[in-house]
């Protein structure tokens, strides 16, 4: 099946909001996993913050004039993110994704790296993505937490919301770390939801975005030093939002990390893959990511 391969527009929110949340949901109970996004109006809320805040290139397969699916790339610096990529349920296995890969790779041209995040119980985008030469550099714990664990913390001392005029420290601190220009996610995490930074004696050891969402708080990107200030970050949030529902991936080397977070009552909702094309792998940092603009 030949698709015609185009930029997004506004018409598009819509059906594509009903894809995302289709092809997202069935995709996990195929597999036996409970879906993540609980109304289409949740699909509908990510087609347009996409749209209006998202990548730099959202491609639009289509066939014979009905959406076929989408597919997202945002360069930062020389780390591009990928995501999300989806085929509408009717379309799937007739190579739309592939055709939809093809294009955004063109797209992403002078990339040095291109990284993004397979839920590791789907084999088709498994293949989909190993076949255009994208690595699993390492694993990632999709770690949920429901609104009903009773556990109230309170916040941590040496933890601050960022105000917009802090922002410039906060990029200075994650750039050489990440290696990953995220100057716009920045500005954006701190406008719609709170950047909490860690600091010891003025200097700063780790940030954690949070965002609020039509569905649950996304914990996320997050870098800290060591697990130690990732700890005290992700508690801080805890208590600032207390009992709402969470969701966060951190790397499933970072046991310290992820076992303190299953002790303030998240759970494993599903392993996932971090992919990568190109050199760049994971440094020494500890690093979580959240969903929404920069998944990866
Ligand atoms: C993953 C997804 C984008 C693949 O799109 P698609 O158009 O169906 O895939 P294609 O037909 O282009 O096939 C791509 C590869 O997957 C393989 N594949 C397709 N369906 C498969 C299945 N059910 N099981 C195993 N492999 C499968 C194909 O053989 C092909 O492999 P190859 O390139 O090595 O030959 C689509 O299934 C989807 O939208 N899933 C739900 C959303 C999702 O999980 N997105 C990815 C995370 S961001």
């Amino acid at each position: 099946m030949i698709a015609r391969i185009r930029n997004m527009t506004t018409e598009d929110i819509g059906p594509l909001g009903e894809i995302l949340y289709e092809s997202f949901s069935s995709g996990a109970s195929k597999h036996g996993y409970a879906p993540k996004m609980q109304r289409v109006e949740i699909g509908k809320a990510w087609a347009w913050a996409l749209f209006h805040y998202g990548s730099n290139e959202l491609l639009i397969a289509e066939v014979e004039n009905s959406i076929a699916g989408m597919c997202c790339l945002s360069p930062r610096g020389d780390l591009g993110g990928v995501g999300p990529v989806v085929v509408n349920a009717k379309f799937q296995g007739y190579r739309i994704g592939s055709q939809m890969m093809a294009a955004l790779l063109e797209r992403a041209g002078n990339q040095q790296s291109l990284r993004l995040i397979q839920e590791a119980f789907n084999p088709a985008s498994f293949s989909l993505f190993y076949s255009h030469k994208f690595m699993p550099v390492t694993q990632l714990l999709d770690l949920v937490r429901d609104g009903e664990t009773g556990k109230q913390l309170e916040p941590c001392g040496q933890v601050n919301e960022v105000q917009q005029h802090d922002l410039p420290a906060v990029y200075d601190y994650d750039r050489p770390r990440s290696t990953s220009d995220r100057r716009k996610d920045l500005a954006y995490y701190a406008r719609w939801g709170k950047v909490f930074v860690y600091r010891e004696q003025s200097h700063i050891r780790g940030f954690l975005a949070c965002l609020p969402g039509s569905g649950s708080l996304q914990l996320g990107p997050l870098l800290a030093d060591g697990e130690e200030e990732a700890v005290h970050l992700f508690r801080h949030a805890l208590g600032v939002y207390g009992n709402r529902p969470m969701q966060t991936r951190v790397m499933a080397r970072d046991y310290l990390l992820a076992r303190a977070l299953m002790g303030m009552g998240f759970k494993l909702y599903c392993l996932n893959n971090l992919m990568v094309r190109g050199a760049w792998h994971p440094g020494r940092y500890i690093e979580a990511f959240g969903i929404f603009p920069e998944g990866v």
